[in-house]
C-alpha cells in the first residue's frame, strides 16, 4: 500500500525536493499528501505548489504558545491521515504531546553524526573541533531533542580547506541520498520503530543506525 506522507518544513526544502524526486522515479512507494511550513516565505512551499501538493502555512507567531501551535498542527496534519511525518528542515521544537501523537511514524534529518552536535551550528562545531569526518543522520523523533533512535547515517570527510559553507554543501549532498533512502525503507515496511529498537529488514539496527557509503 502506498504510504501517505506529510512533510514539515521551515525553509528551502531541498530535502523535500529530493524526496519528491524519489517518489517520481518510483524509488519511494509513497505520496506526499501535504507540505506544512511555519514560515510563509519558505521556498519549499513553492516546490510543493509546483508539484500540485497542498502547501499549508501555519505561522507559529500567530499562536499564544507552543502547545496551541502544536495542537493546530495536529489538527491540520491529521486531516491527511498520514502514515509518516517527515521533518525536513523544520526548525521548531515540538511539544511532548505532539511527539507522542506521532510516535514511531515521525522522522527527522539532522546535519551531524548524532549523537554528536545536537542543536544548531553543527558544521561550525565540527570544524572547530577539528573533526575529520562529519555528516547527517535520519532518526525517529522522540521527546528528547535530536535524541531519538538513529535510522540512517551518511558521512562526509572534512578537509583542511573546508569552511562552514563548503561543509554544509557536502552534508546537503549526502542528505539528499539518505533521506529518500530512509523514507523508501519506511514506506516499504523495512524500517520499523519498536519500543526495543529500530528494525531494518527484521534485524535490530545498531545504535549508530544504517551507515550509507560516503559519496567522496
Ligand atoms: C538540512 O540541512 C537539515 O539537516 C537541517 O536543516 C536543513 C534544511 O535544508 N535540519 C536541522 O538543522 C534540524 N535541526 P532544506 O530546507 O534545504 O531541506
Amino acid at each position: 500500500m502506498t504510504k501517505r506522507i506529510v512533510v514539515l518544513i521551515s525553509g528551502s526544502g531541498s530535502n523535500l525536493q529530493a524526496i519528491m524526486d524519489a517518489i517520481d522515479t518510483g524509488q519511494i512507494n509513497g505520496r506526499i499528501e501535504a507540505v506544512l511550513s511555519n514560515k510563509a516565505e519558505a521556498f519549499g512551499l513553492q516546490r510543493a505548489q509546483n508539484a500540485n501538493i497542498p502547501a499549508i502555512t501555519l505561522k507559529h507567531t500567530d499562536f499564544e504558545d507552543r502547545l496551541s501551535f502544536d495542537q493546530a498542527m495536529i489538527k491540520e496534519i491529521d486531516q491527511y491521515q498520514p502514515d509518516l511525518i517527515v521533518l525536513a528542515g523544520f526548525m521548531r521544537i515540538l511539544t511532548p504531546d505532539f511527539v507522542r501523537h506521532y510516535q514511531g511514524r515521525m522522522l527527522n534529518i539532522h546535519p551531524s553524526l548524532l549523537p554528536k552536535y545536537k542543536g544548531l551550528h553543527t558544521h561550525k562545531r565540527a570544524i572547530e573541533a577539528g573533526d575529520k569526518e562529519h555528516g547527517c543522520t535520519v532518526h525517529f523523533v522522540t521527546e528528547e531533542l535530536d535524541g531519538g533512535p538513529l535510522a540512517v547515517q551518511g558521512k562526509v570527510s572534512v578537509t583542511m580547506d573546508d569552511n562552514e559553507e563548503s561543509l554544509q554543501q557536502k552534508v546537503h549532498a549526502i542528505e539528499h541520498v539518505i533521506y529518500p533512502l530512509a523514507v523508501e525503507l519506511y514506506c516499504a515496511n523495512k524500517l520499523i520503530w519498536t519500543q526495543s529498537g529500530i528494525l531494518m529488514d527484521g534485524n535490530t539496527l545498531p545504535s549508530q543506525g544504517y551507515q550509507v557509503a560516503p559519496l567522496d
